[in-house]
């Protein structure tokens, strides 16, 4: 095995491999039979097991999936939901499953407003209301039926071994929890999960302690999860109905309702996989793969690749003031449109095919000034027909036969709404909160929304998740992907332009510091490292720049020739990319 990236990766005892390049700084892992990149590197070794067991990269990723569901709480899942890009060899095509979260029946679309229309604070992220029908169950299970080659049991066991036997939480988690705790002691079923008692503390049982009794679990502790296990030992018998119908589906709708029922159980087994055509671009002669509505995610980037190509980046140079300006113009505009447009293609009409048109792409772009910021303000939806969370997670896998998935899924916010339903393990989603509550109110990303995406019953809220496939010459090339809710389309953007533009190694396009601009608030955020004078140039153009946390965790696979490359974001050091050999 071979794996790449973070400190707390290699305290475990594997070999770190780089490969040599005169001009490189950072470098992929690298090997022959197939990689595998995910945000813990637990998770990671699941899929590389998978792979090295004969399994194709749709199990690995599937494998990978139920994992992250326990190594990673936060945003791992089964209580959430995504979107799956599988590019399956032998029909040499790409599909993309929806598995997003839906709204459930009883939902209305001035739920989160009070008497008088306004948005009433938290109750679409921290409360039972917040919580959308979870699609992941469905998601994984589907993917493994119909482009997987083992059995569903085998590819949910090592998830239930890390459930059972539990695992050593990592500094980055232990803090998580921490960072969390007032969300998550709410619930007396999240506290049975999550939470230890204090050794001195008063005799109770963990779901009834007053919270001067409890703690979160410390780096270097073991967390077992046996609900969590046996929940999943129910799919690995029944497959999907196992989490739809009976006893999980019961306790999920009886932990939400308290005096009112937000969620019934007939909204659980009427859940569906929705099977989409990926939306296609082409950039500079490299074919860009990814998720069509209900996310906005590849439409938008698609959008601003169109826009991009104008102009000669490669020459701007990476980094460089010109080029921030020009991700920034594009993106203002992108987004503006996102705003107007975007919603769930079977409740409203979404003019995909203008948005990602050339045509209408340059008619934008013509608009840009190379020299002078627009303000947003004056910026509408053209004629196309700081909430610090980043808790979503990417993982892409590249197999020897040339299947290739890239997987983005996600709870929403950190730990999603923070209720576990109760006896299951399950933490639920706070997806509701991506729909517009009341047009123009910011969401928690500080998003804003129109009608396109108001709540209405069955109905998927708007994404911005983007995984993405890059073809060459129809042959896989890249998957990719990031968590980063608002801030995950213009990450990904910046790493196609690093990749090609740039012409960077895959581990250097990951490592580059990274900006952002979605129309609304107008300002420019970057991460450290970009340097003064570029921060003096784009202030000079009219830009308010302001250095922000980081942005994003991608997890990136790339296949040339016989060999395959990896990488995992060096902004979270739990990520691992990890290689097999090729057992020939
Ligand atoms: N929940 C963040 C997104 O779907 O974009």
């Amino acid at each position: 095995m071979l794996i790449s990236q973070g400190v707390f990766a290699q305290s475990e005892n594997v070999a770190v491999t780089r490969y040599d390049n005169a001009l490189e700084i950072f470098h992929p892992v690298r090997a022959s039979g197939g990689m595998v990149a995910s945000e813990q590197v637990l998770a990671s070794q699941v899929g590389a097991d998978i792979l090295q067991q004969g399994g194709n990269a749709i199990d690995a990723a599937v494998a990978v999936g139920f994992a992250l569901a326990v190594v990673l709480p936060n945003a791992g899942n089964l209580g959430g939901g995504g979107f799956m890009l599988v590019r399956e060899a032998k029909s040499a095509s790409t599909y993309a499953l929806d598995f997003r979260e839906t709204a459930p029946s009883a939902a209305t679309r001035e739920m989160f407003l009070n008497d008088s229309g306004q948005v009433i604070p938290g109750k679409s992220t921290r409360t039972p209301y917040s919580v959308a029908v979870p699609g992941t169950v469905a998601g994984l299970t589907f993917a493994a039926k119909q482009y997987g080659s083992l059995p569903l049991a085998r590819l949910l066991a090592p998830a239930i071994k890390l459930a059972e036997d539990g695992f050593i939480v990592s500094p980055v988690l232990a803090q998580q929890f921490s960072l969390q705790r007032k969300h998550l002691e709410r619930w007396p079923s999240t506290k049975e999960v999550f939470f230890k008692r204090l050794p001195d503390s008063v005799d109770c049982i963990l779901s009834e302690c007053p919270s001067s009794s409890l703690t979160t679990y410390s780096a270097g502790e073991r967390l077992l999860q046996p609900d969590l296990a046996r929940t999943l030992r129910t799919i690995a018998r029944l497959g999907a109905d196992g989490f739809y119908k009976g006893e999980i589906a019961k306790r999920i709708v009886d932990t939400l309702s308290s005096t009112t029922r937000p969620m019934s159980l007939s909204d659980l087994e009427q859940y569906r996989v929705a099977q989409r055509e990926p939306v296609k671009g082409i950039y500079r002669g490299v074919e860009v793969l990814s998720m069509p509505a209900p996310s906005s995610g590849g439409v938008h980037l698609i959008q601003m690749l169109n826009m991009l190509e104008g102009f000669p980046l490669s020459e701007y140079g990476a980094g460089s003031a010109q080029t921030i300006h020009l991700i920034a113009e594009s993106a203002r505009l992108a987004y503006a449109d996102r705003a107007e447009y975007l919603g769930d293609p079977d409740f409203v009409k979404v003019p995909q095919r203008g948005l990602t048109s050339k045509v209408y792409a340059n008619r934008l772009s013509a608009n840009i000034q190379q020299n002078r910021a627009t303000l947003s303000k004056q910026v509408r939806a053209g004629p196309a027909g700081d909430f610090e969370s980043e808790q979503t997670t990417h993982f892409s896998v590249m197999d020897r036969m040339g299947n290739v998935v890239s997987c983005t899924y996600t709870l929403n916010l950190n730990f999603g709404s923070g209720i576990v339903a109760r006896g299951t393990g399950v933490l639920l989603n706070n997806e509701m909160d991506d729909f517009s509550a009341k047009p123009g109110a910011p969401n928690a990303f500080g998003l804003l929304g129109g009608s396109a995406n108001a709540i209405e019953p069955g109905k998927r809220p708007l994404s911005s998740m983007s995984p993405v496939i890059m073809l060459k010459d129809g042959q896989p090339w890249i998957a990719t992907g990031t968590p980063g809710g608002a801030r995950i389309i213009t990450t990904v953007l910046q790493i196609i332009l690093n990749t090609i533009d740039f012409k960077m190694n895959i581990a250097e396009a990951l490592s580059m510091p990274r900006v952002h601009h979605q129309w609304m608030p107008d300002y420019l955020r970057i991460e450290r490292g970009i340097s003064p004078d570029t921060i003096q140039l784009l202030k000079d153009k009219g830009h308010e720049v302001r250095v922000m946390p980081t942005m994003g965790r991608v997890q990136t696979v790339q296949q040339q020739g016989h060999m395959f490359f990896g990488a995992s974001d060096p902004r979270n050091p739990d990520g691992a990319a990890i290689g097999i050999e090729s057992m020939q």
